[in-house]
């Protein structure tokens, strides 16, 4: 079916590194609204609006404590209505983060939760009585050790899959639901366009609670008792039903995990439950012993098997998102670019993803070479999860060294994405007039908004013609996948095919020299390069880093 969202660019904005407008050091609605027409010459059509919402953020924002009201760092509801009108008049649409797997321990909810065991809201969230003194199972947060947080109050445990500051809800509480699903019609009363769900396939979990075995270490990661559970299916259908299903919108899962089969569960059409998922497992590509700690070096080949692997599994049927970085992933650039070819490695980049089938995600900053933070020392971090890993793995299990770690954390952590965006040469980069809440990355003087806007040959300008260009060419959104030299380690080639058109799209993820022969594509059309190739001949020379898209008339 062809629908607005799968033809939409969506631009990930996290509020907090945005652009400050009051001088406090954090980016805030009104901050955003100024920087709308920004987004409108980039021309994305959809805003992906990480957590505004009140919050203690202790995990920036995804830890909520009013799920109606805006956090006071970021301003008002008026702020809100009139940035969704302001976007709206531009013809932008809105989405919004729902992150409901979770509460923040602040929020009234577990407040009552954690008083009494007779507590009208006490099953709002999960209780379990301890082990001989100890949690009631052997599950490990995704934030490092046990996912059980003990309650003096009533002697109980409750359950975090993330901080101990963020109990999950419990789901099978249908008043839970029926609360959540009041919430959700508010805001889409309001006139948003859709949802972008935090940790979605976790929200049922197997109810016997059982011990992940066999035990390799303390704790163990519990995902076949939490994602994708027995009632995940039944509850986001009934959340459509209830819900999404009266308004005109677009849904984006994140699923930290899951099979092709069951991502046509949750994205195909006859099923009504999301518009499309958001997975990682091209993005744990590069994991190594300790995961993202000990990154190993790409392996284009295995790159290639996974995104194809999707590609091909969701042709028919759901839809894919394409991503590279968002607010829990290091810079692209930096990651599988190269910082010697960062203006060609940048654009090659966003080549292969964009003419991908599915739909695009900008995650801000991309769209102007925006790279890894040299972190030196813990005291430029600010992430809770890397403070939780260095906790586990230098200080208590001494598996890493501090180099190692730091090492890592320069690679890997989530704060290489949430140093804040770079307007321009300027003092903090533009973003603040004020004590920027994380470090400002040192290389804004060179890679800001202000020079990419000036430079015609810039990645920004790049980044917009790949955005006019899927706006002109249904072929970029509807045409079939196909893979080309699946066991070249350094060549990324695929074709799409839609009606009499067929795009070639040929991506080097190094610094070698090649020469490609054409055929059939020898008198294509060049779309996009970002290689000075006037004329098309039968070999294509292609250059380090280069990217080629070809159109040819069938
Ligand atoms: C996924 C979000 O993207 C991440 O930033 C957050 O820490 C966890 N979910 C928990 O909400």
């Amino acid at each position: 079916m062809k629908t607005w969202w799968k033809e939409s660019v969506i631009y990930q904005i996290y509020p907090k590194s945005f652009y400050d407008s009051n001088g406090d050091g954090i980016g805030d609605l009104k901050g955003i609204i100024l920087k709308l027409d920004y987004l409108k010459e980039l021309g994305i059509d959809i805003i992906w609006l990480s957590p505004v919402y009140a919050s203690p953020q202790v995990d920036n924002g995804y830890d909520i404590s009013d799920y109606q009201a805006i956090s006071k760092e970021y301003g008002t509801m008026e702020d809100f209505d009139c940035l969704l009108k302001e976007a709206h008049q531009r013809g932008i649409k809105v989405v919004m983060d729902l992150v409901v797997n979770h509460t923040s321990n602040q929020h009234p909810w577990f407040i009552e939760s954690r008083k009494s065991k007779d507590n009208p809201y006490r099953d709002y969230y999960i209780w379990k009585e301890g082990k001989n003194h100890q949690a009631p199972n052997n599950w490990e947060s995704v934030f490092s050790g046990s996912s059980w947080q003990y309650d003096k109050q009533t002697d109980m445990y409750y359950l975090h899959l993330y901080s101990d500051k963020q109990p999950d809800l419990n789901w099978e509480n249908e008043d839970v639901r029926n609360d959540i699903y009041k919430m959700m019609r508010w805001w889409l009363d309001k006139g948003i366009d859709g949802f972008r769900m935090d940790v979605i396939n976790k929200l049922s979990k197997v109810q016997t609670f059982q011990d992940v075995f066999p035990q390799t270490k303390k704790y163990m990661r519990p995902s076949k008792y939490v994602s994708n559970g027995p009632r995940i299916h039944e509850f986001l259908k009934e959340m459509n039903q209830k819900a999404l299903s009266h308004y005109d919108v677009m849904t984006v899962g994140e699923i930290t995990s899951c099979t092709i089969e069951q991502a046509k569960q949750y994205t195909g059409e006859n099923e009504h439950e999301l518009s499309m998922l958001f997975q990682f497992e091209h993005t744990d590509v590069d994991a190594g012993p300790y995961g993202k700690w000990t990154p190993v070096p790409l392996d284009l080949v295995k790159l290639k098997k996974i995104l194809t692997k999707w590609q091909y599994g969701l042709q028919e049927e759901g839809w894919n998102s394409l991503f590279w970085d968002n607010h829990d992933q290091p810079r692209v650039l930096s990651r599988f670019g190269n910082l010697d070819y960062m203006q060609d490695s940048a654009k090659m980049l966003a080549t292969t993803l964009h003419f991908l089938k599915g739909t695009p995600y900008i995650y801000q900053g991309e769209e102007i070479g925006m790279t890894n933070y040299p972190f030196t020392s813990l005291d430029e971090v600010r992430d809770v999860e890397v403070f939780n890993a260095y906790q586990d793995l230098v200080k208590d299990k001494k598996a890493l060294t501090h180099e190692q770690m730091m090492k890592g954390i320069c690679a890997s952590s989530r704060d290489n994405a949430r140093t804040p965006m770079q307007w321009n040469n300027e003092n903090n980069a533009g973003f603040t007039t004020g004590n920027p809440w994380i470090n400002v990355n040192p290389n804004y003087k060179t890679i800001n908004v202000h020079q990419q806007l000036l430079d015609p040959n810039s990645i920004f300008h790049y980044y917009q013609k790949l955005i006019q260009l899927r706006h002109q060419m249904p072929i970029i959104v509807y045409g079939t996948y196909e893979l080309l030299e699946e066991n070249h380690p350094d060549l990324y080639i695929y074709t799409r095919t839609y009606q009499d058109e067929k795009l070639l799209v040929i991506n080097n993820f190094s610094s070698h020299e090649y020469d490609y022969e054409l055929k059939e594509f020898r008198y294509s059309q060049l779309l996009i390069s970002n290689d000075q190739c006037d004329k098309i001949h039968d070999i294509l020379h292609i250059k380090p880093y280069g990217c080629y898209a070809l159109l040819q008339k069938m």
